[in-house]
């Protein structure tokens, strides 16, 4: 995950931002850079690499600006290079940025056509350019970024400065989140409040849309709408990483909100935005020999590997075999040599997951795992490991830990495809502009959670509630049911929906909802069907669909609408809804939410 920092500073201030990006360090990062206005100019030094490669530089050329932005980046647009690490500048601004531009192609193309030269692969400069065209045609900065802003599609946070103004950076956040410390006539800018820690206790956090002019004693935010707003002033505790909650009320309802990052953030671990394509770092693994893949975790890991079956066996025509753990681990499966075995696991550590990790291998398999934490006894003793970039996850019950899974699954099922030879490079580009677009639409289904409150008040009066759905859709089921049984301790069970013939549909009446996970794919018309035959016997139907309730042809007593995806991908955005829907209710029958009962984030024992 990219960081950003920024400082409206009372002396110099590229050594402080430097300080201050170490402390984003853990978000990953392969280049950093910063700029300042130095006597009205722009100023910028960059670096490959680690942030000493930078320290050195500004020891042998430092720069003296007392307004600066600073950036550790993850390469997504183009290679990790000195030339596309950020911030990026013409000679009137200079920007940081995390997420992704998606119109970017199409934005240069329009720029370029007016005389602008881009220096740099990266989808950020566009913002540049087109901030600075703004400017050419005789906008001030603020109208100039308020104009741009409108223009650009994609999940993103954005640091700006601008040459010759010393007393002013804007900042904007759309799907990356942006805190904005208050000094004693300083002003910072950080991608989280962890990165502002030694400066200022005193932190507002942008929501969802805002941007912000930003002086050193001002700050002035404005809304998607560009209505003028007031965002509370809280004190950070982020002196520890674990404690910090923003401006959550959970750890739950942070981590759900981190997702479009966070996605961003793995997504660009594996894949060439860019290009279109797959790039997965280099396994040891011979993707295009294997015959047989088994998958192996437990809870919301093993619906992150059940999704994974889908997607491996449809794109690369491999079989796949998948178990729970601690079934897997006592049931002597036979594993006959060439075949991959695969573990899910946020922690990395949870007993059952290892211990068959442990059999897969003594039985000659080649073990790939992908886990959140790195330093893990799963990691540790895979051959290959793919990591989600997820961040710590705090919340008991798994949320931005399980779409990142999917993102990486979904990665590596491509990259099988490919090595298969089951799927070509047309395929591919299709595929990865599905993923590239996800974290935008979970953006902007995050906007619209008051939706999820109101459903939670039909959902807590509930004892049992049924969760259905067909194909890729059956495992985010699964996962809606345990969300919700997990938080709100109401019963709930998912169900494939062609199953509801044999047994559940016994346990319909109008006092059970049934939630159905239906996006518009080709299995849409036999979903339906099974609705019926819920609305038939009086059950209440909660349809998460992009179709329209009308095609349910029965009655639906609530419909959350889902964006139009890619079906390749909808089980990543229809993850969103059944987490906002276990949250919301919890949070109404006043549950421990982020410490359930009973239930431990890491489970070493057996
Ligand atoms: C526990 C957690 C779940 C998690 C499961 C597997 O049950 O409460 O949220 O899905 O363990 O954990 P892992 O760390 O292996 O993903």
């Amino acid at each position: 995950m990219c960081g950003i920092v920024g400082i409206l500073g009372a002396k110099p201030v590229a050594l402080d931002l430097v300080d201050a990006l170490r402390r984003l360090e853990y978000r990953g990062y392969d280049s950093a850079g910063v700029a300042t206005v130095e006597n009205g100019h722009l100023e910028r030094r960059r670096a490959e690499g680690k942030l000493r490669n930078l320290e050195t530089r500004l020891q042998s050329e430092p720069l003296a600006g007392h307004t600066g932005i600073g950036h550790t980046r993850w390469a997504t647009h183009g290679k990790p290079t000195e030339r596309n690490a950020h911030p990026h500048m013409s000679g009137r601004v200079s920007v940081v940025h995390n997420g992704i531009i998606e119109n970017y192609r199409d934005l240069k193309a329009e720029l370029q056509a007016k005389g602008h030269v881009f220096a740099s692969d990266t989808d950020t400069e566009a913002v540049v350019h087109l901030i600075t065209d703004e400017m050419d045609a005789g906008h001030g900065p603020v109208e100039a970024v308020r104009r741009s802003l409108k223009r650009l599609s994609g999940a993103f946070a954005l640091g700006i400065i601008f040459a010759g103004h010393d007393d002013l950076m804007i900042a904007a956040r759309q799907g990356s989140p942006l805190a904005i410390g208050h000094g004693k006539g300083e002003m910072y800018l950080g991608s989280d409040a962890i990165a502002l820690a030694p400066f200022t206790s005193e932190i507002t956090y942008l929501e969802e849309g805002d941007w912000a002019v930003l002086s050193r004693t001002k700050i002035e935010i404005f809304d998607r709408n560009g209505g003028a707003v007031q965002r509370p002033v809280t004190k950070s505790i982020a002196s520890s990483l674990l404690v910090d909650k923003g401006n959550h009320r959970h750890f739950m309802a942070k981590e759900i909100h981190e997702q479009p990052e966070v996605i961003s953030h793995t997504l660009s671990h594996y894949l060439d935005m860019g290009e279109g394509r797959v790039q997965f770092p280099e396994l040891g693994i011979d993707l295009s020999a294997i015959t047989r893949v088994s998958i192996s975790a437990c809870g919301t890991a093993y619906y992150a590997g059940l999704v994974a079956k889908y997607w491996i066996e449809r794109l690369a025509r491999i079989p796949v075999e998948i178990d729970v753990a601690s079934e897997f681990r006592y049931r002597e499966a036979p594993m006959s040599p060439g075949g991959l075995a695969l573990f899910v696991s946020q922690s990395g550590e949870t007993a059952d997951t290892l211990a068959t990790l442990r059999y897969a291998k003594a039985n000659g398999q080649r073990i790939a795992s992908v886990v959140n934490v790195r330093t893990s006894t799963i990691a540790r003793e895979s051959d290959a490991v793919l990591p989600t970039l997820a961040g710590p996850e705090i919340g008991v019950a798994s949320t931005k830990a399980f779409t990142c899974q999917l993102a990486v699954l979904a990665c590596l099922s491509i990259a099988l495809g490919r090595a298969s030879g089951h799927i070509d490079a047309a395929k591919e580009r299709e595929l990865v502009q599905a993923l590239v677009e996800l974290p935008r639409h979970i953006s902007v289904l995050l906007r619209n959670e008051h939706k999820f409150e109101e459903l939670a008040h039909a959902l807590g009066k509930a004892r049992d509630v049924i969760y259905l759905g067909r194909g890729i859709s059956y495992p985010v089921a699964l996962e809606g049911a345990l969300k919700l049984k997990e938080i709100s301790y109401i019963h709930a069970e998912g169900y494939a929906a062609g199953e509801l013939k044999h047994g559940p549909i016994a346990l319909i009446d109008e006092n059970v909802p049934v939630v159905v996970v239906c996006p518009k794919d080709e299995l849409f018309d036999k979903t339906v069907s099974n609705m019926q035959e819920v609305a038939a016997r009086g059950g209440q139907i909660v349809m998460v669909s992009n179709a329209d309730p009308d095609e349910a042809g029965c009655k639906v007593v609530s419909h959350i609408e889902m964006p139009d995806v890619h079906p390749f991908s909808a089980p990543l955005i229809y993850a969103v809804p059944m987490q906002l829907i276990a949250y919301h209710t919890a949070v109404l029958m006043g549950t421990d939410v982020d410490q359930p009962r009973n239930l431990a984030k890491s489970v070493t024992v057996e």
